[in-house]
């Protein structure tokens, strides 16, 4: 249990690189199983989350080594096809290795991912799509036992909704498919861009990611050795500027692609700040004063993404007038606002919709991290209070930030991490 101290009320100025992808290296490092091969991946984020996906590639056989940012991965020899429970537990998102086991070695085992903060998480749009490419899939006694008897065959998969998931364990598991498989209404997530270029990269035939659909011609992959650099966080851009927008400053994001989190933008500046972009920049000013966007509707790619909703509605807390913010992708995304009004935040909650009330003053105060994007929050929120505030977390935030203490740190505020 860590415990992060903030003292509030310090404006944020400064420039920061932004770290490499959490939701673009995970599905890539299970991609690097689907065939004998060396990886070598490069701009890869120290965190939590990638950490246990190493230990998952080392359960299962594979060389990994850690240098610095970059990830090298050797899958010449895979030893077994299971992923125990206890690593299952850690990483919910490790279900994506699921098509990719599929395609190496036609079985897998492993238990159902839990669900998770943010309300339950099914995967059976994952088991529809790899079942219509072939495989069989026993779910017993919260276990998935998966065989491929007849092996694998293209299919068109028509998904219900645009799952970031389940479009990539598809074209996964598609690249070991006899033929074509089509996906239609997949994902349209950058991180789905991000993994056909890596996938191509290996020898397979994808093409469409971006789009709402996704073709991969299958079959075509052989024992390979290629480097990759993982591409900027979105939502950790967003979360910077979240939190500059909010205490207010100037910070500059360097080595970012702007057009990834266009929308976080938009709604940043009709709240007053000052943007000013390039190819792989951005600037914000902020005076801290800021007003009430037009509603935060988030939804997949390219609507407003679900993960910087937290974010921009710890932003807004102060903001003149009434904000307001719909959650159409998750179901119980809004636990972390009972934590943000122990700031002295006026926020009603029904349903999917969240009503903030800007107040003149946040107060620093004790509170309880209880997700990764509602503990950056609360972060933000105490950047922006009077006061300390001290944030007990088990651990969300370092699932998906990167040395977060020292680069807020640098950037001004008086940030502390500390074991409990
Ligand atoms: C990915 O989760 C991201 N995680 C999430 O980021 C992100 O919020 C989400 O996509 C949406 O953009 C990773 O990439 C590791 P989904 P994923 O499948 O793939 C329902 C973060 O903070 N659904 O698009 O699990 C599901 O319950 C995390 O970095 C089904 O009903 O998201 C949810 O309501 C949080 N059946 C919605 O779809 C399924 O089989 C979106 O889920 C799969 C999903």
């Amino acid at each position: 249990m860590s415990v992060w101290h903030i003292e509030g009320g310090r404006r944020l100025s400064g420039s920061v690189a932004v770290q490499g992808a959490k939701n673009a290296v995970l599905p890539i490092m299970a991609a690097s199983v689907l065939a004998p091969g060396e990886t070598e991946l490069t701009n890869v984020p120290e965190l939590r989350d990638v950490d246990a996906t190493i230990r998952i590639l080392r359960g299962l056989g594979c060389g990994v080594e850690r240098s610095g940012d970059i990830v090298r991965i050797d899958s010449a020899y895979i030893a077994r096809s299971e992923i125990p429970h206890s690593l299952m537990r850690e990483l919910r998102s490790s279900v994506v290795f699921l098509g990719a086991l599929l395609a190496r070695c036609c079985h897998a085992r492993l238990s159902m991912p839990g669900g998770c903060e943010l309300g339950p998480r099914p995967i059976d749009l994952h088991l529809m799509a790899l079942r219509a490419l072939g495989a069989e899939i026993d779910e017993r006694a919260g276990e998935l036992i998966c065989s491929t008897p007849n092996g694998l065959r293209g299919a068109a998969i028509a998904l219900p909704m645009p799952s970031v998931g389940a479009t990539e364990n598809a074209m996964l598991c598609a690249c070991a498919a006899e033929g074509e498989t089509v996906i239609m209404n997949a994902a349209r997530e950058p991180e789905i861009a991000e993994l056909q270029g890596f996938l191509n990269a290996l020898g397979a035939g994808v093409s469409g990611a971006g789009s709402a659909t996704v073709r991969v011609r299958g079959g075509a992959l052989r024992p390979f050795r290629v480097g990759h650099r993982i591409m900027p966080d979105r939502i950790v851009s967003a979360t910077y500027l979240a939190a500059c927008a909010a205490a207010g400053g100037d910070v500059e994001l360097r080595g970012v692609e702007p057009r990834h989190f266009s929308t976080v933008l938009h709604s940043l500046s009709e709240c007053g700040c000052d943007i000013i972009t390039t190819g792989c920049s951005v600037r914000l000013r902020s005076a801290a004063l800021l007003r009430a966007p037009m509603p935060v509707i988030t939804g997949p790619y390219p609507a407003f993404p679900t993960d910087a909703q937290p974010l921009m509605l710890a932003a807004c807390l102060k903001a003149k007038g009434t904000s307001v913010f719909v959650e159409n992708v998750f179901q119980n995304r809004f636990r972390f606002t009972e934590e943000l009004t122990r700031l002295g935040a006026r926020i009603h909650t029904e349903g999917r919709v969240a009503v903030v009330t800007g107040v003149d003053a946040l107060h620093g105060a004790p509170a309880v991290a209880t997700d990764l994007r509602g503990g950056a929050a609360l972060i933000i929120a105490a950047l922006s209070a009077e006061g300390a505030t001290d944030i007990l977390d088990s651990g969300h935030v370092e699932r998906g930030y990167e040395r977060f203490d020292e680069r807020l740190g640098e950037l001004g505020a008086e940030v502390s991490l500390r074991d409990k």
